[in-house]
């Protein structure tokens, strides 16, 4: 009786909690705008991490972002670090559920070729003595609420992550920064740039550099990427949660695997979990790679056979293999499913989209409007942990419309 009393009231106190972090974005424009460019009319509260002003005449500067991390408190009030202009060689771990905000300072923040502030680290799935290790031990960024739920796990379900694990951060946001994992310059293993699990994120003109594995949307992961540049070899978009990529470069830096590699989830209600590419552009990433990969990069390749991604609109240069997206075959036994793995394309062209080969290959679905319909949006796709759909409060709308 007692336990049945408190839960609703508890989840409607967590509800409550979310929704007022999530009704009011952490920040105007035109004040973020201004902050990133001059340093001044930041947010109040603003936390500064800079590697050469450390000016401690009023205010506390920090030399790395995490020092500055660790000093928020682990509750729900918004939290803002401005990051100055350079190149910090560190590893980031976000576990806490209030929103955050990075704001990389840039001279140009409508250009993410033009980012100024660069993460790099190291580092793949493998610990000194060559031992292999879980891929998130690489991960130049971690949003996560615990190490189990950003735990990449193996098997068609992943790690067995906890049930009573807590949802991370509800509204982490990022403008302008590079995030790169120097690792190799070939696939070698994963190598994250980005691991975000149980968490909401929003990364607005930033970059993100890998070879393999290159981000990570782990369960319960929710990721919005505007106008950024997502670059890797092999299967270097893939997890579990769902992620969206709008008006975005997606680089390739060579052709291995797929570019999307998802595993779906049984879950008691209807998910759309998977990764969403649209109107974005696909191609190599400099012309000196380009003749190498003529033909031979695939979308993507079912990691289980409930993959699901979808790239709509988008431009594909001819480094897209005629069938368009390929199986996985493991053991003898293929991955893909008639009518359970969606491997799909809409609308899209350049001289990657060969309909012919896309029809012989027989795994990639050429979706009609109708079909694309029911995924058209943010708000169709991103859900709840609980299931409802239009949890898209923590997306940046403004930054997506400016002019
Ligand atoms: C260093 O940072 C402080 C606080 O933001 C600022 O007032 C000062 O002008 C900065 N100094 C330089 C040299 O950028
Ligand atoms: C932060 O707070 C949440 C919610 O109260 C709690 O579940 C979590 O364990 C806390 N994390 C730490 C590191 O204390
Ligand atoms: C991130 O920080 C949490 C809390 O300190 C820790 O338990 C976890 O192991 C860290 N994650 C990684 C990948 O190091
Ligand atoms: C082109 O991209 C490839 C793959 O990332 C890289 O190895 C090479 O250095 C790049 N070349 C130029 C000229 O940038
Ligand atoms: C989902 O359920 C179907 C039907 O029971 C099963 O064949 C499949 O292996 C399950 N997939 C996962 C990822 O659990
Ligand atoms: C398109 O695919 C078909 C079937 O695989 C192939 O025969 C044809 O050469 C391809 N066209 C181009 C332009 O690559």
């Amino acid at each position: 009786m007692r336990v049945s009393y408190v839960l609703p009231l508890l989840s409607l106190f967590l509800s409550q909690t979310t929704a007022a972090a999530l009704g009011s974005s952490p920040h105007k424009l035109s004040t973020l705008r201004q902050c990133q460019t001059t340093g001044k009319n930041c947010p109040e509260g603003t936390i500064i991490v800079s590697q050469t002003n450390t000016t401690t005449s009023k205010k506390q500067i920090y030399k790395t972002i995490q020092s500055a991390i660790n000093t928020l408190p682990n509750n729900t009030h918004p939290a803002t670090i401005l990051i100055k202009a350079g190149t910090y060689n560190e590893q980031l771990n976000i576990t806490r559920a209030g929103p955050i905000t990075f704001i990389g300072e840039t001279t140009n923040p409508k250009d993410a070729t033009a980012n100024q502030v660069r993460i790099t680290w190291s580092a793949a799935n493998k610990d000194s003595t060559g031992q292999s290790v879980d891929n998130v031990y690489s991960s130049v960024l971690v949003v996560a609420p615990t190490l189990e739920s950003s735990l990449t796990g193996s098997g068609t379900t992943g790690y067995a992550v906890p049930d009573d694990t807590p949802f991370g951060n509800v509204d982490f946001r990022v403008y302008n920064v590079d995030f790169v994992n120097e690792w190799s310059d070939y696939s070698d293993g994963p190598a994250h740039a980005l691991s975000l699990s149980r968490a909401n994120g929003g990364f607005y003109y930033c970059g993100f550099f890998s070879y393999q594995d290159t981000v990570y949307i782990g369960k319960l992961g929710n990721a919005y990427f505007y106008k950024s540049i997502i670059a890797g070899q092999t299967d270097f978009l893939y997890g579990f949660g769902t992620a969206w990529i709008q008006s975005s470069k997606i680089q390739l830096r060579g052709c291995g695997g797929g570019i999307t590699a998802w595993k779906g989830t049984n879950t008691t209600f209807t998910n759309k979990y998977g990764v969403y590419i649209v109107d974005s552009d696909v191609r190599a990433a400099n012309t000196s790679i380009a003749p190498d990969i003529i033909g031979e990069c695939a979308l993507g390749r079912p990691w289980n056979s409930q993959h699901r991604s979808i790239f709509a609109r988008c431009t594909e240069d001819g480094s897209i293999t005629a069938s368009g997206y390929i199986d996985w075959v493991v053991s003898g036994v293929a991955r893909f499913q008639e009518g359970v793995t969606l491997m799909a394309e809409y609308a899209v062209s350049g001289a990657g989209f060969n309909r012919t080969g896309r029809i012989e290959g027989g795994v990639t679905t050429l979706l009609d409007r109708k079909a694309w319909k029911g995924y058209s949006e943010p708000e169709r796709v991103f859900q709840e942990p609980t299931g409802e759909f239009g949890n898209v409060g923590w997306i940046d709308w403004g930054v997506i419309g400016e002019k």
